[in-house]
């Protein structure tokens, strides 16, 4: 028998796989297995600490069903979902709008609506209207492109979170006219706390972490030829915008509210955003996203 040691353990997993015969999981099984191994040793750690961490991922899988995705959040608070993020756009051109998180609270099917209605109902809060052109990087208008948009309600929950909201209340999709334009109704998003009743709660409170995301609205821009786009806008101003639990926001994709005249949709609004998406076309990157939704589509999450 093999004597082990710290650094033969690492090789002796190593030889394990060496017969894997899909090599993209060869190679990733091996970074992870290096990494892994390294984390141990780099902080000693203990089997008590080792044990923690077993307890931790176990809870997460416990409270983990169809509406709650207890390890898509901790990958979202420990910053992962953002890198993988950043690293599949790594060769986008440095025009197209950037990319943010999809999160847990799309949903499929939102209404059709025709452009300047509202998504927001009967909803509470300050009017604004958001408005903007959806275009490719050379100046392209993209007509007939799709966006599926989404928000939380300016008490902080999403339709699915709050049972005094309608189904599908704050979400619609939308599409550009023939100069690329699209325009539509809502109330002002608020900042609100990702789920933390759950392990992803305790991890941020055991870190000094706070849970927030700052306002923002949410859409996913799809045109025939182009790559999908997740995204988001953020509010400026407020206050979790650097320290976005999530890693979500970005300087790009902040906007400011400007005065509104209420005119343009025929319908009250004392304030309006106004910004135009750029799409990149569908080749630019390696695993360009096909179909009308890409929540699979390995982007984002
Ligand atoms: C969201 O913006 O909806 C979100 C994103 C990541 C985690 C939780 C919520
Ligand atoms: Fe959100």
């Amino acid at each position: 028998m093999q004597h082990l040691t710290e650094s033969s353990v690492t090789e002796r997993v190593l030889e394990r796989i060496s017969d894997c015969p899909d090599p993209r999981l060869k190679q990733v099984m091996t970074a992870l297995i290096e990494h892994l191994h390294e984390f141990a040793r780099e902080v000693a750690l203990t089997p008590e600490e080792w044990k923690a961490g077993i307890d931790f991922l176990t809870a997460a899988g416990h409270v983990t069903d169809e509406k709650r995705q207890e390890f898509i959040l901790l990958s979202d608070t420990l910053g992962l979902s953002a890198l993988v993020d950043i690293v599949q756009n790594r060769s986008r051109s440095g025009e197209a709008t950037e990319s943010s998180l999809l999160g847990p609270f799309y949903r499929r099917g939102a209404p059709e609506l025709p452009l300047g209605a509202s998504i927001a109902g009967d909803t509470p809060g300050e009017p604004i209207l958001v408005h903007g052109r959806v275009r490719s990087a050379d100046g392209k208008p993209l007509a007939g492109a799709l966006l599926d948009v989404w928000q939380a309600a300016p008490n902080g929950l999403y339709d699915l979170q709050d049972e005094n909201q309608p189904e599908m209340n704050l979400r619609g999709r939308f599409r550009t006219d023939q100069s690329g334009r699209f325009r539509f109704r809502s109330v002002k998003p608020s900042s609100y706390p990702i789920p933390f009743d759950g392990p992803v709660g305790a991890m941020l409170r055991a870190l000094g972490r706070h849970p927030y995301r700052p306002a923002h609205i949410h859409f996913i821009v799809a045109a025939p030829g182009y790559e999908n786009l997740i995204t988001a806008l953020y509010i400026a101003g407020d206050p979790y915008l650097d320290s976005d639990a999530v890693f979500g926001s970005r300087e790009s994709l902040v906007v400011g509210y400007r005065p509104g005249d209420g005119k343009e949709s025929g319908a009250p609004y004392r304030e309006a955003i106004e910004y135009d998406f750029v799409l990149a076309p569908a080749a630019e990157t390696a695993a360009a996203v096909s179909g009308d939704h890409p929540q699979t589509g390995g982007r984002s999450v």
